[in-house]
């Protein structure tokens, strides 16, 4: 039986964060394992900066968004000297097991720890853009999409008064997950995305080909595509289509923030409480993930290799119904 876990949250924050550090916490302490939650993800780590993790820390923090144990992008653990801080203090604790929740950045980072230290690691996928393999969908990605459709919902509204079009960019720096799934449920116009080639001739053809009587038109951006963002496909639409009314909107890190909706509490408990379970039966090196409703396990080194191609269904979805 394990004794003590440590659990962090790295990478970009992630609405359902909370609700996955609850679980751990409290599926702990059901088997008497004492939980230690380092602070700013593998920064904590390596400055022992950590809290005590007891069933009441994690008491009122399931709808809320961000992390309490806060999270960063750790530069120094990506070197040498980092990692052998962060192993130090690892030994040090007796940490017999340990949760990282995060995304593709944080599951290389723990790639590389246990190539120094030999005790279980499980993660669990926190990040937005949904670009992990091996779950349908990562926490914060459910709540990142209806904040988006939200965004674009009245953005809609004024771009339908003024007859204009609108390029929404989103969050995404190598996937287009936001992208794609926000623009079917905005019914948005037309996508770019990083999986899909730019072709800036044949957006400006769909421009100019669009129905006399459509009144509002929505592009979808995902900030990592080809076309270099929002403003560079604006200049492109003014220079070919100097006729329309156009407008750029960034959403930004509103996309990160906001209480989690509920699908997002719901997988990030279940992903939490399996994560102990799996510490408990000594599995290690793999994300957690929620695949056709059954928990499923999936190498880190898998897990990190991004999604490459898009659904083409829906893809063409995009085409026909918005056109
Ligand atoms: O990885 C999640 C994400 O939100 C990406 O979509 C985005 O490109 C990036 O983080 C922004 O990171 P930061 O908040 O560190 O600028």
């Amino acid at each position: 039986m394990i004794k003590k876990i440590a659990l962090l949250t790295s990478g970009g924050d992630s609405p359902g964060m909370n609700a996955c550090t609850r679980a751990v916490v409290r599926t702990a302490n059901h088997y008497n394992i004492q939980t230690l939650g380092f602070l700013r993800g593998y920064e904590g780590l390596i400055d022992n900066n950590f809290v005590e993790l007891k069933r009441e820390s994690v008491s009122n923090i399931i709808h809320k968004g961000g992390t309490i144990l806060k999270t960063a992008r750790s530069e120094r653990f990506m070197t040498e000297k980092g990692i052998a801080m962060a192993v130090d203090n690892l030994f040090k604790h007796e940490i017999e097991g340990l949760v990282i929740i995060g995304g593709d950045g944080s599951f290389k980072g723990a790639i590389d720890l246990t190539k120094h230290i030999n005790i279980p690691v499980i993660g669990c996928p926190g990040t937005i853009d949904n670009d992990l393999i091996g779950t349908d969908f990562t926490i914060g990605y459910d709540t990142a999409i209806n904040t988006v459709v939200e965004a674009i919902d009245k953005i809609r509204d004024t771009a339908e008064s003024h007859d204009r079009i609108f390029v929404v960019e989103v969050m995404g720096r190598d996937a287009g997950l936001i992208a794609l799934r926000s623009a079917i449920a905005s019914g948005a116009e037309a996508l770019l995305v990083p999986e899909l080639k730019h072709d800036s001739e044949a957006l400006i053809v769909k421009i100019k080909n669009w129905r006399a009587t459509k009144s509002s038109k929505i592009i979808v951006v995902a900030e990592g595509d080809e076309s270099g963002g929002a403003f560079k496909v604006a200049e492109l639409i003014k220079k070919h289509c100097p006729e329309f009314d156009l407008r750029v909107s960034i959403l930004g890190h509103i996309q990160r923030g906001g209480n989690p909706t509920c699908m997002e509490r719901v997988n990030a408990s279940i992903m939490g409480f399996n994560a102990v379970k799996a510490l408990m039966s000594g599995r290690t090196r793999e994300m957690i993930g929620i695949v056709n409703k059954k928990v499923v396990f999936t190498p880190f080194e898998k897990a990190v290799k991004h999604h490459e191609k898009l659904n083409d269904d829906l893809v063409e979805l995009i085409d026909i119904l918005g056109s």
